[in-house]
């Protein structure tokens, strides 16, 4: 700031400017904002390196592990709530929210000064230090998280969230036995890379032994073969098999999304976790909801595990939680927590910003009642990709709750539409629609958006994948 500038806003403070200062003060504001404005594109497109380049140096410099979406990837350099603006100023309607992680919008303004003032003022000392924001969040987390859920640990990523979760089970359990589903996903440390369930995610050519996978609840591909409800769920009895035939007989706990996202949107019937906690409960093993992709309003409830009227024994936090600034949490109850008393912490857990960031969170979602709004928009998008479904047969399923839906493209006989599904979103993508992909298969589409979309956009969403469907005859 210039020094003319710091002199009129020190009088301000002071309520000591003149009328004279004060226009001067109003025609220099004016004029900045004007300058932002006329900015060329040419002066803001100069400033990135563009797609190609960034494709080069990924090749060179990022392990290839790492892949990206589509053929061809814009650059994408702007956020601004549910709409994201690529190197050439083309705008996007965000329906993926990096993964299920946006919910309150891209930069949203009422997050991002409150975490400002925070980097301004104290951004890490580590919580082995006292501050306050960590402690503040641990108490909002408890008053909104189903049950007596009360004892959180704060870390960065989901796949830490689950990993200490399966340690306080061990702890608490005293057995390092697991039981998870087929086709989860709970992260890439050695433990949980092992209890993720997709061949795709599994990386470790030596997981870690001691755990069973139990078949998941996806009644549009039954893996084994029933129909729902004659079936009684036998995907949940059959933990119970697991347990008595494949373990000690105590395994420490079973772990589970209560919607399986990378999966392809897998919902179970609503009675499932119910069976699932009374067949643990009988072998007194604990139930761990991995929340990581699905908290925060993004169901339709706070948590989607209270969709099915359960609490778990222990849930973990992750993504949405920060809204992009990186923060996640295991939390259980007093009696679970409090068996965790040899020496823990992390080094960036539970960070001054990082934790204003879950604050604001938690006001943002409360204030501007985004459980309603994904609820309702999910509800719309859900109808009319079902009406859609109807007149287009490569969707041949549609289900989710709240925005967290998933179209399943199929082939006539059933088998996997994924390279039709990645022309379509490549096509939807060159209309200016961000959807994403998951399913096993790779063939579903996944809508995980910001949680602030409007009406509007829902319809421009459906009319854009109406359109892309009929010029493929698909
Ligand atoms: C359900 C679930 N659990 C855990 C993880 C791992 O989270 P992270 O990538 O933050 O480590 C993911 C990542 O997508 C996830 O979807």
């Amino acid at each position: 700031m210039s020094k003319s500038n710091q002199d009129i806003f020190k009088k301000i403070s002071a309520f000591r400017i003149t009328h004279s200062e004060l226009i001067i003060l109003r025609f220099k504001c004016c004029y900045g904002i004007i300058k932002i404005f006329n900015r060329k594109r040419s002066d803001y497109v100069k400033n990135f390196i563009g797609a190609k380049n960034i494709l080069e140096k990924k090749k060179k410099y990022i392990m290839p592990c790492l892949g990206h979406f589509y053929k061809e990837p814009p650059q994408f350099v702007k956020g601004d709530m549910q709409y994201l603006y690529d190197v050439d100023g083309k705008k996007y309607l965000d329906c993926y929210a990096g993964v299920s992680v946006i919910n309150c919008g891209h930069c949203n303004q009422e997050i991002i000064s409150k975490m400002i003032d925070q980097i301004q003022n104290l951004q890490h000392v580590c919580n082995i230090y006292l501050t306050e924001n960590f402690v503040n969040l641990a108490e909002k987390l408890a008053e909104v998280t189903p049950g007596d859920l009360q004892k959180s640990f704060f870390c960065s990523t989901g796949t830490e969230a689950n990993e200490g979760a399966l340690l306080l089970a061990s702890i608490y359990t005293k057995s390092s036995e697991f039981i998870a589903l087929q086709s989860g996903l709970h992260g890439r440390t050695k433990l949980t890379m092992s209890l993720t369930g997709i061949g795709m995610w599994r990386t470790d050519p030596n997981p870690v032994g001691g755990i069973n996978f139990a078949p998941n609840p996806y009644c549009y591909r039954c893996p084994l073969g029933k129909k729902y409800p004659e079936c009684d769920l036998e995907c949940a009895n059959k933990i119970e098999e697991i347990i008595k035939t494949a373990t000690s007989g105590k395994p420490a706990a079973l772990i589970a999304e209560s919607i399986q996202g990378n999966a392809g949107i897998v919902v179970p019937p609503k009675n499932y976790f119910k069976r699932v906690k009374e067949i643990l409960e009988k072998y007194n093993a604990l139930l761990i909801i991995d929340e990581v992709q699905t908290g925060f309003a993004r169901s339709g409830k706070m948590f989607a595990i209270e969709n099915f009227d359960v609490v778990p024994d222990i849930m973990s936090i992750a993504k949405a939680l920060g809204n992009g600034q990186p923060i996640s949490a295991f939390i259980s109850t007093a009696k679970i927590a409090d068996t965790y008393t040899r020496p823990g912490a992390s080094t960036l857990g539970g960070n001054p910003v990082s934790s204003v960031a879950g604050l604001a969170v938690l006001d943002y979602i409360e204030n501007h009642n985004l459980m309603k709004n994904a609820y309702e928009r999910g509800e719309q998008l859900k109808n009319g990709l079902k009406e859609l479904a109807k007149r287009h047969k490569i969707i041949g399923d549609v289900r989710g709750l709240g925005l967290m839906i998933g179209a399943e493209f199929i082939h006539t006989d059933k088998s996997p539409a994924f390279n039709e599904l990645d022309q379509v979103l490549e096509q939807l993508k060159d209309r200016g629609f961000i959807i994403g992909k998951n399913g096993v298969g790779r063939n579903v589409m996944a809508f995980q958006p910001p949680l602030v979309i409007t009406e509007n956009n829902v319809n421009e969403i459906l009319n854009a994948i109406d359109l892309v469907l009929t010029e493929n005859n698909f």
